[in-house]
């Protein structure tokens, strides 16, 4: 087929005769159609080319749609963020994986639980679109834990310091060195060192954010109106979300007999020689021997999520639980593997 300049380089016949052969095709069903192709895909789309000619290809075209669905890795800026964390290892672009099992169950579970709640945007997103009755979250540390808990109880108090402080380097160095008193002291704290400290890293040892994105130094990721909407909304959902400063072991085994129930686990994960979960997360190691143990016994559906490492593998299959790799596209644009496992 010509080209648009083969086209407009044609003399007149050869223009009748070029749209001719269009209209044949279009009695065929063969039209144009442009496609914005990736350079990595620009060759095999050649190959198939000819093949888009084909009616008898169509099926082997949606079969291989669907595939290509699957694999494709989600990212991050498609799902709404409901969380006032942009938690490291946050799981926001599960969110859309998790709503597929949850709507494929038979039943809408009467309990969703979240133990390692972290920044908690499955459990939110699960409450905001009312796919199970309640949402369990559940989180070991003391100001992760504050900030839940200032926002389900007295969200107010929260929402007028983040509108009325003023950040700079040193007024967000004052408040992260106090020694606070009292959770909604502390939950300020929090939210104000989730913001500030580089990858929003709450642990021990994260250094603040010197120049940030577009020059926007400490203020980068510091949203008051966004963080007060995001509060506000979890608030209004607070009569279908309890959570628990505690351990996530202890809730697991409070719902285990409960087969309406469904777990959403993503625990703190040091193996596969990265040791990250280390340095993000001041809770860092628990059992996970124990917990794959535990899972076992849970009557209700579960998920966990988990890097792809041999060590993970070899437990899972020794439980006989189901493994899914899937890809995610982290905020660098970088594609990485993860491990769900469910119930086989
Ligand atoms: C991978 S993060 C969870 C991230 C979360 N899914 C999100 O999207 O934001 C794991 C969390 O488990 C917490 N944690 C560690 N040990 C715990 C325990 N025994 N009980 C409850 N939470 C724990 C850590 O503090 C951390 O916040």
């Amino acid at each position: 087929m010509l080209t648009e300049t083969d086209v407009s380089q044609l003399d007149p016949t050869g223009l009748q005769r070029q749209r001719r052969h269009l209209q044949r095709l279009k009695n065929e069903g063969i039209f144009r159609k442009t496609v914005l192709v990736h350079e990595d895909c620009a060759p095999y789309i050649d190959k198939l080319k000819r093949h888009f000619r084909y009616p008898d290809s169509a099926p082997i075209f949606r079969e291989f749609a669907d595939r290509l669905e699957k694999v494709k890795p989600i990212n991050v800026a498609q799902v709404s963020q409901l969380s006032p964390f942009r938690y490291p290892g946050g799981k926001t672009w599960l969110v859309p994986n998790i709503r597929e099992l949850i709507l494929a169950l038979n039943k809408k579970p009467r309990h969703f639980i979240e133990p390692f709640a972290g920044g908690g945007i499955v459990g939110l997103s699960v409450a905001a679109e009312k796919l199970a009755d309640h949402v369990v979250l559940a989180e070991l540390d003391d100001g992760v834990a504050a900030v839940w808990e200032a926002i389900l109880t007295n969200p107010e108090i929260l929402c007028d310091r983040i509108l009325a402080f003023n950040l700079t380097q040193d007024s967000a160095r004052r408040i992260l060195e106090e020694s606070e008193t009292g959770i909604q002291q502390r939950a300020f704290q929090t939210v104000l060192r989730n913001r500030v400290q580089h990858g929003g890293i709450l642990a021990p040892g994260a250094s603040l954010i010197k120049n940030g994105e577009n020059g926007k130094g400490i203020s980068s990721r510091w949203y008051p109106q966004t963080l007060v909407k995001r509060i506000r909304l979890i608030y209004l959902m607070r009569n279908n979300i309890s959570f628990i400063h505690g351990d996530g072991f202890e809730v697991v085994r409070a719902y285990q007999n409960n087969s309406n129930s469904f777990f959403f686990i993503d625990p703190p994960y040091t193996a596969g020689g990265k040791k990250a979960g280390k340095r993000l997360y001041l809770h860092n190691t628990i059992d996970h021997e124990y917990l794959f143990l535990l899972m076992s016994k849970v009557k209700g559906n579960f998920v966990m999520t988990y890097d792809d490492s041999d060590s993970v593998r070899k437990l899972a299959r020794n439980f006989r639980f189901k493994v899914t790799l899937i890809p995610m596209k982290n905020t660098h644009h970088q594609v990485m593997m993860e491990l769900l496992i469910t119930k086989s």
